[in-house]
């Protein structure tokens, strides 16, 4: 490994939001180009709650990725009526790898999501004895909590509870943002794990307001403050494998984030990998990057480790304004900036 050029095993984004339909088709090749893998979000309209919508959806991703071996793993959306009967016949299907739970009214699509975790018991029972992983965004939706503050509490409301009633449950606390749940996660067992987006990883909630609102830097869970972000950075120095890659890349057009009601979320898949090598080298840590992106994440999964590499270099690339996204345009995280790497060739 030098400093001009790193190659790395095949990485996977252990997180992402793909969209469906056209938008599906524009944004979907962007993160085949990277990631051997990804653990698909369900949280379309209406949401993937079954093995039959997440199977009719494996196949418009494949299509959507023709010509590449990219490979998605499907999620389940829990809701409050998911059967133990759904979640045996997930963990039957083998391509199902995780069921997600959005508190309801927490974020994105999350209407459908679950009201009262208490009212998932069978399900949960079922996921504990298959070994299938509950992927959690840890956020309360309660209005009288404080927005930058609904992950600490949820840890303590929601997480630890949870924790002592399905002892067995395998855990991933997705898209983490606080020094608290560091903290949780590394005073907890193996069985939880933690995704890490790189827009945590870059950006203080300062980048919201810098010179006025900025609605591409909005996302849930909302950036936190400074102190928080290098909570995040020394987690991912550390070289602890409860910490792995999960971009959370999620698009919506661009005058759907430019409005009075702007939506939540960023899209990093146009260059993640490349974004988080330039995280880690900056934080001193290149070398603690190929485990993060290739190695912890499918550990933790219980699947092999991808065999083929990729190879970044040093070569300065700027990021355009936006790329077409069906018949609109999406703004890309760094839109119009430069950054330090790209990659240069895959050998899959
Ligand atoms: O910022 C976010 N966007 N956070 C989420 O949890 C959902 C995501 C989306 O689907 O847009
Ligand atoms: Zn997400």
């Amino acid at each position: 490994m030098t400093t001009e050029s790193i190659t790395i095993t095949r990485p996977d984004d252990w997180h992402l939001h793909l969209r469906d339909g056209d938008v599906l088709n524009s944004v979907a090749p962007f993160t085949a180009k990277q990631f051997q893998r990804a653990i698909v979000m369900p949280n379309l309209r209406p949401a993937v709650t079954t093995v039959k919508h997440a199977v009719d959806y494996l196949d418009r991703i494949l299509a959507a990725v023709e010509g590449s071996d990219f490979e998605p793993l499907m999620t389940l959306y829990l809701t409050d009526n998911t059967s133990a009967a759904e979640i045996m016949a997930a963990h039957k299907s083998c391509f199902i790898k995780g069921v997600k739970l959005y508190p309801a009214g927490a974020t994105t699509n999350s209407d459908e999501g679950v009201t009262d975790i208490s009212k998932c018991n069978a399900a949960l029972e079922e996921m504990q004895r298959a070994g299938l992983p509950l992927l959690v965004h840890g956020e309360v939706t309660d209005s009288t909590v404080d927005v930058f503050d609904r992950e600490k509490v949820f840890i303590d409301r929601v997480l630890m509870p949870l924790m002592d009633r399905f002892p067995e449950l395998k855990i991933v606390f997705e898209h983490i943002t606080t020094a608290d749940a560091v903290d949780f996660v590394l005073a907890t067992g193996p069985r939880i794990g933690a995704t890490v987006t790189v827009h945590h990883l870059m950006y203080n909630r300062n980048a919201m307001f810098e010179g006025g609102i900025r609605p591409h830097n909005y996302c849930l869970p909302v950036l936190k403050r400074e102190s928080h972000r290098q909570a995040l950075l020394q987690a991912i120095a550390s070289g602890n494998e409860k910490f792995f890659l999960g971009t959370d890349s999620a698009p919506h057009a661009k005058n759907l984030k430019e409005s009075s009601c702007g939506c939540a979320g960023i899209f990093s898949a146009h260059a993640a990998i490349e974004l988080y090598a330039t995280v880690f080298e900056l934080t001193g840590a290149i070398d603690k990057l190929e485990a993060f992106a290739s190695f912890y994440g499918p550990d933790f999964y219980g699947l092999p480790r991808n065999s083929g590499t990729i190879t970044l270099e040093k070569s300065a690339q700027t990021i355009p304004e936006s790329y077409p996204m069906a018949d609109q345009t999406v703004v890309p995280l760094m839109a119009g900036q430069t950054i330090p790497w790209r990659i240069r060739s895959e050998n899959v």
